[in-house]
């Protein structure tokens, strides 16, 4: 069965075998510096120290200055890790403008399988359990299959705005959740 849970030790191989992916995948290596940056010897010696700190940022622990609370959920198909979802609880002007409510990747080798699609239909109910009543979803132009994703889940444009740590363009847009049935998981 497919669905999101909250970052598991039980998950730990199928996770670092991912990291490894993300790691040797150039194609979008600027998309995955957080990848990147695990070590993998630490995430072998200590997966359940990794998995509390993820935990912690709902809590707001564990995150950079001037950083709001946010929730990663794991996109799982049986024993195996597909993608990362996180969710953040508020905006501050950086993610109103640039980063918003929702980020999510998918692991290199489960790439257009249509995962992309579900994380995002599966977060929307989360987000909405959150308190979160407007989601702003927003990928960089260019980015077909991230635009694509945030479309087919209802995605309105509102603008596209210029992004200074890119030196591209943004696209913002704004997903209502309430229009989306309160489905936390699928087969
Ligand atoms: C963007 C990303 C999440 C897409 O995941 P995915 O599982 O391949 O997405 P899907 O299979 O649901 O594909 C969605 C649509 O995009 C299309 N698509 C997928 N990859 C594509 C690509 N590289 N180029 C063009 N279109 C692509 C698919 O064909 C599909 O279109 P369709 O609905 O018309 O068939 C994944 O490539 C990724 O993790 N990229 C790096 C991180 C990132 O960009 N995150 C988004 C930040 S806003």
């Amino acid at each position: 069965m497919m669905e999101l849970i909250e970052p598991s030790t039980e998950y730990k191989n199928s996770f670092i075998e991912a990291v490894k992916e993300y790691k040797e995948d150039t194609v979008d290596s600027f998309r995955h510096a957080k990848y990147r940056e695990l070590s993998l010897p630490e995430l072998e010696a200590d997966f359940g120290g990794f998995v509390a700190r993820e935990l912690g940022k709902s809590e707001g622990e564990n995150l950079p200055e001037g950083y709001v609370p946010q929730t990663d959920y794991w996109l799982v198909d049986g024993s195996e890790f597909i993608g990362r979802v996180s969710i953040r609880h508020s905006l501050t002007e950086h993610l109103r403008q640039l980063g918003g409510h929702i980020g999510y990747d998918i692991r290199p080798s489960k790439r257009r399988k249509g995962y992309g699609t579900k994380i995002l239909q599966l977060a929307l109910p989360k987000a909405r359990e959150l308190g979160i009543e407007r989601v702003l979803v927003t990928c960089d132009a260019g980015n077909a299959a991230s635009q694509k994703i945030i479309e087919k889940n209802g995605g309105v444009l509102e603008n596209q705005v210029s992004d200074p740590e890119t030196g591209g363009s943004k696209m913002r847009f704004w997903i209502d959740p309430s229009d989306h049935p309160n489905t936390s998981h699928f087969s």
